[in-house]
């Protein structure tokens, strides 16, 4: 009997993961990196579930330290502002990640490169607007 239940190995959470992929297991695979460690997503993830599928949290908050794995999920609380390694600003709930993109956790992690962004670092959003 056909199930829509995802399978036994995908259905096991990362280790210390926030988020479990319930549904949808059978998108296409990529790759990006959260602080240089590079790890897998699927097409269509937004950045906030790809890193919360492999963590608890998607920043240190700028202020107290504190760990940030957002709040609100549909753009409004502004608790989910993650940076590419090259401090391009994200909003990871509603910036869909993409094959080899490179984002950190810490701001001391950021190389802030002068001028406008670079095709490489363009990025498109939950509802298809490239940024
Ligand atoms: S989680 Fe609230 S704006 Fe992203």
């Amino acid at each position: 009997m056909p199930s829509n239940l995802p399978s036994s190995e995908s259905a096991v959470p990362q280790r210390d993961a926030q988020f479990v992929r319930v549904a949808e297991t059978q998108r296409e695979p990529l790759s990006f990196f959260i602080d240089g460690h590079e790890v897998a997503a699927l097409q269509g993830d937004t950045l906030l579930t790809a890193v919360l599928m492999q963590q608890r949290r998607v920043r240190e908050s700028e202020f107290s330290g504190a760990p940030r794995a957002g709040f609100c999920l549909i753009g409004a609380c502004q608790d989910c502002w993650m940076r590419t390694e090259e401090g391009l600003r994200l909003r990871a709930c509603s910036t869909l990640v993409t094959q080899g993109m490179r984002v950190v956790t810490r701001l001391a992690e950021v190389t802030f490169v002068a001028g406008p962004a670079s095709a490489a670092s363009s990025v498109v959003t939950a509802n298809g607007e490239t940024q």
